[in-house]
């Protein structure tokens, strides 16, 4: 195979693209009066401050980012939600009608949405029984037009986290982008993959607010990749993607890292506990393991036992049409006291 270089993999129109220049890239300095961005000057009575666009490259979140993880603000990138973060890798790197990607269903169903919406072919190499990569059928459908891989981990709906010496031969033998998306990662005892972005040029790894920090209303979202990468991102975002409300609110959230690290453990102390009482129950035939803050769990009849829970106003996801995951409900660890709730009702359900 050939070596990376991120030339080859930039769809042409992105490389001619005159970017969008806002307002406040123009002028970033200090001054006593903005009249260059047509805001208005006077601002809503009630929420004045709200009246300047938000800082379109989010320097303050990427700075306190860069501290907690490690990894230069540079390479970072911050998205509405994870899913921008998918979407425009799409429009950065893939043309339509002509390059394809790589899933490894089952996986997070927005990699095939978002090639779908932006017509790009997706190549599918399910994940082996025990849930991890089929690398030899990876590499039977990679050709020259291929342009993404994305690999879930840990991954959603499974919830065990991929072997990392597989993601390595991923990333050593693919000449084109490696997408590494580590929404759950803060459940696992596994390393990420951010500290590696000097070690592999096609490396982008996606995190989120969303999960482990409890923040999904806000909807942020982050790659990690290399300057290259992130220059694209950034060449074809939307000016604002990211609100000053949100700003706002992630600037303080972010503070909060040792509160989430304890939120972190009782989730993964109720994940424990809820595994356990689920296991006996009569319904239950198998728990996979879990490295997220769900859990899949094998039933006996997966769409009557979801039905009966509904009834009872308690929803979970029933992923029995997913391959791999044939009667299967995928339930998110709640409170104690959801999950008592759930354990309790689901003990009354005879199949
Ligand atoms: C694997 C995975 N990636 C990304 C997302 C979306 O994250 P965000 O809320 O940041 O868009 C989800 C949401 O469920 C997910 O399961």
């Amino acid at each position: 195979m050939t070596s990376f270089n991120i030339n080859d993999l930039v769809r042409d129109n992105v490389k001619k693209l005159t970017p969008y220049s806002s307002a406040r890239d123009e002028f970033s300095g200090e001054a006593k009066v903005f009249l260059d961005a047509n805001e208005n000057s006077l601002g809503s009575p009630s929420l004045k401050w709200y009246n300047r666009y938000p800082d379109p490259h989010q320097l303050k979140i990427k700075e306190k980012l860069s501290q907690i993880k490690g990894v230069p603000a540079a390479n970072i990138f911050i998205g509405n939600g994870s899913d921008e973060c998918i979407d425009l890798l799409y429009r950065g790197f893939c043309n339509p009608g002509k390059d394809n990607v790589i899933i490894c269903p089952p996986t997070y169903g927005m990699y095939q949405v978002s090639a779908d919406i932006n017509d790009v072919e997706v190549r599918k190499a399910p994940l082996l029984p025990d849930f991890q990569l089929d690398l030899v059928h990876m590499e039977t459908l990679v050709d020259d037009f291929t342009k993404i891989i994305w690999i879930c981990s840990p991954n959603n709906p499974t919830a065990n986290s991929i072997h990392r010496e597989d993601i390595e031969m991923v990333l050593n033998n693919f000449p084109g982008l490696v997408v590494i998306d580590e929404a759950y990662i803060n459940f696992s005892r596994h390393r990420s993959f951010v500290q590696e972005l000097s070690e592999y040029p096609n490396l982008v790894v996606l995190q989120t607010l969303s999960k482990a920090w409890g923040l999904a209303g806000l909807r942020v979202g982050m790659a990690f990749a290399s300057e290259e990468v992130i220059g694209v991102y950034n060449k074809i975002k939307p000016p604002y993607n990211i609100g000053q409300a949100t700003q706002d609110i992630v600037l303080k959230a972010l503070d909060n890292v040792a509160e989430v690290n304890e939120m972190i453990q009782t989730l993964v102390a109720e994940r424990k506990l809820l595994a356990e009482q689920l296991s006996v129950l009569p319904v239950v035939e198998h728990i996979y393991p879990s490295d997220a803050n769900f859990l899949l769990v094998k039933v006996d009849s997966a769409r009557k036992a979801y039905d009966f829970l509904l009834d009872k106003g308690i929803v979970v996801r029933d992923r029995s049409n997913v391959q791999l995951c044939e009667n299967c409900l995928r339930i998110t660890v709640g409170t104690p006291e959801e999950n008592k709730t759930l354990v309790k009702s689901l003990g009354g359900f005879r199949p």
